[in-house]
């Protein structure tokens, strides 16, 4: 079987890679990621990403179930995030060495087959003791389509249906991490949801490339020497409002928005960066989603879902609430890895 990710160590040269993290201490300000997009009224009062959540809840990261109460795994998963570059505009200084690193750009040319990669977007992720990732894919983009227009979950169905691939627009992504926390390992499925869970540990200045779109994946929790173990009293509650700011000497400080300080050095905190990239096999595909030609609209995608239920026996979608119909298309085309299932 081809290889479906590439393994890269080390990725940077040692003073590059130190700088990395001089970049998180200069922009020194870091929010929780928050929901973006609108659900024109499909599955509205549901959150955008309520397939990762129910299956957490249900499952946990391993599969074999989540003892949390919701507070304490919502605060588990509600990580940290700052952009770096979107598109042409440059958001920090001193990230050219990784947004432009040729072994990525090679590696997401030879994952997908890509004659033409587009850089999008290069983001910073942290996640602080106890925290954790859910097993997931991201958020994919199909022309016309993408998490500002369409809900999350959504484009998600759409990408697990196979329905939508000749409008799909393939994303690779690199996953990079500095500093080297004693957790946060970065696991996955590299043979699709049915083989086999892996994982690979997040050591400084080394990284993954892989179409996360397609793979399921997530972080392992988070591990910081300073405490024994991450018990729930010593996970910050990490709700909307939360800041992480850097101290100086090392030091990062979280806040919560009910006003409790968490103190963290450098090797408490799980630091990585992303990088994604549009992957076109030819010039033509890459001239389309230029001109926005070749455009799917909600009513398109609705139609195209509605002939095939029917097709699987499944009728009277129309008549559906909004949230049951969310609910309906996750269930039937997304299958999450289920390790139960595996000796
Ligand atoms: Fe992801």
């Amino acid at each position: 079987m081809t290889s479906t990710y590439v393994h890269v160590n080390p990725l940077l040269a040692p003073a590059d890679a130190d700088h990395m993290l001089a970049i998180a201490e200069n922009l020194g300000h870091f929010e929780t990621y928050a929901d973006e997009g609108t659900s024109e009224g499909l599955g509205e009062s549901l959150p955008q990403r309520f397939d990762v959540g129910l299956n957490y809840v249900n499952r946990g990261l391993d599969g074999k179930g989540c003892s949390d109460e919701p507070a304490v795994a919502l605060g588990r998963t509600n990580y940290f995030r700052e952009t770096y570059v979107y598109g042409d505009e440059q958001r920090v200084v001193g990230i050219e060495s990784f947004a432009a690193h040729p072994l990525i750009l090679q590696s997401a040319k030879s994952l997908s087959g890509a004659a033409i990669i587009v850089p999008a977007i290069v983001y910073a992720n942290i996640l602080v003791p106890g925290q954790e990732l859910a097993i997931h894919t991201d958020v994919p983009e199909f022309r016309g389509l993408n998490r500002k227009n369409t809900p999350q979950w959504l484009l998600v169905c759409m990408l697990h249906s196979k329905l939508f691939e000749s409008w799909r627009v393939p994303i690779m992504t690199c996953v990079a991490w500095f500093g080297g926390n004693a957790g946060g390992a970065f696991t996955f499925y590299p043979g699709g949801e049915a083989g086999a869970r892996h994982a690979i540990s997040a050591d400084h200045n080394t990284a993954i490339v892989l179409d996360t779109d397609r793979f399921f994946h997530g972080v392992e929790r988070v591990k910081t020497p300073s405490l024994k173990e991450t018990a729930n009293e010593g996970i910050a509650q990490v709700g909307s409002g939360a800041t992480l700011e850097y101290a100086g000497q090392d030091q990062w400080r979280l806040h919560t928005s009910e006003g409790r300080r968490f103190d963290y050095q450098w090797a408490d905190l799980r630091y990585s960066i992303s990088w994604k990239g549009y992957c076109f096999v030819d010039a033509d595909s890459h001239h389309k989603w230029r001109q926005s030609e070749d455009c799917l609209n909600l009513s398109n995608v609705q139609e195209i879902f509605e002939k095939d239920l029917r097709q699987r026996g499944v009728h009277g979608v129309a008549a559906l609430s909004p949230d049951d119909y969310a609910r309906l298309l996750v269930a039937t085309y997304v299958s999450f890895p289920d390790e139960s299932d595996q000796t």
